[in-house]
């Protein structure tokens, strides 16, 4: 799909999902504005955008007001794991509550559309499954998450407000487990520390017995998703889930990455931390039907492109 050239924001365009973004922006001809304040994001994400013209790099923390001249931002900037959102919980939610309101001021001085990259940590521990737009959560408002799921439940408030007060061409995309290469190796997302653990032939921690469920999607599906949404018409504000449907055990995950490598790593077994989802899948019906979209990388075909990013990275 093509996509015009416009002058892009891309808030946490280091991270792992904003420097794929920023890729394909570059890559389809959009002059591109890269903010980050590398929390979790780092130069090598981007290094091989530094020389192109139409990509500028600027360090800033979004809970800070940005003066700048854009046609679209891609609000992302927030640390997603729970090691990193959990390792400073207050700034975390002032990144979500403050970053969005900073970035939707700038949406509304410049007249931009914007785009959230919200997640399904609004669902919480769902009860229902799986996990439709309409369905509106159970999340712990005091427990450990909090600080991510509801910094990201307040952020997707503030986008509606300033949709319905200030008329702002808003998107909001919910998130589900994405992987890839430019992960973090030691973030505790269970893709990348399965890879980790067993390229390093240590033992594979599950946590619980290993049959909570996840879903998920490869990074360029993803950022294809983000694409349509944010070229779709005016109307369609979201939320809009975006993720893979296909379902596994983290068990059976971790099976599949020890026979892909070879390695010679068992399993270990420890307790489920708090408010950990016993299962997540996202229902991607809208997704199919209003943006054409749903992913097309199979697991193992993902997988190998993240074991050898990980391979190369590790040697
Ligand atoms: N990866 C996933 O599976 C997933 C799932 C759901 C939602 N999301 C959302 O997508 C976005 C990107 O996630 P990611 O996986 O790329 O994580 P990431 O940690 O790799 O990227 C986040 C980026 O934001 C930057 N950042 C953090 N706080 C900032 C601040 N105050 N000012 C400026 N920059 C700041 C970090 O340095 C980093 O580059 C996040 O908003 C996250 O909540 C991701």
């Amino acid at each position: 799909m093509k996509y015009g050239r416009k002058r892009v924001l891309v808030t946490g365009g280091a991270g792992f999902l904003g420097s794929h973004l920023c890729d394909r922006l570059v890559a389809e001809g959009n002059d591109v504005l890269c903010v980050d304040n590398f929390y979790t994001g780092t130069k090598d994400n981007i290094a091989h955008l530094m020389g192109n013209p139409y990509f500028e790099l600027i360090r800033h923390d979004v809970t800070f007001p940005l003066y700048l001249e854009v046609d679209e931002i891609f609000n992302l900037a927030c640390p997603a794991s729970p090691v990193h959102y959990q390792r400073d919980p207050v700034q975390t939610t002032k990144t979500s509550v403050h970053g969005a309101i900073n970035m939707l001021g700038l949406a509304k001085r410049v007249k931009a559309k914007i785009f959230q990259a919200s997640t399904s940590e609004v669902y919480g521990d769902p009860e229902v499954h799986p996990q439709t737009e309409d369905y509106r959560g159970s999340v712990n408002p005091i427990g450990p998450r909090a600080c991510y799921d509801e910094g990201k439940r307040c952020a997707e408030t503030l986008f509606f407000d300033y949709w319905r007060q200030h008329a702002l061409q808003i998107r909001v995309a919910r998130i589900f487990n994405t992987y890839g290469p430019r992960m973090h190796p030691d973030d505790g997302r269970v893709v990348s520390n399965f890879i980790v653990q067993a390229l390093e032939g240590r033992d594979i921690t599950l946590y619980g017995d290993g049959s909570q469920t996840r879903s998920f999607c490869f990074v360029d599906d993803l950022i294809e998703g983000f694409l349509r949404l944010m070229a779709a018409p005016d109307e369609l504000t979201g939320p809009v889930n975006l993720g893979n449907p296909h379902e596994i055990t983290v068990r059976q995950l971790a099976e599949t990455v020890i026979a892909m490598i070879g390695s010679k790593s068992t399993l270990v077994t420890r307790p489920l931390p708090a408010d950990d989802p016993l299962q997540r899948q996202p229902n991607i019906d809208q997704a199919r039907a209003k943006l054409g979209w749903e992913p097309s990388v199979p697991l193992e075909q993902g997988l190998e492109r993240t074991i050898a990013y990980f391979r190369a990275r590790l040697s």
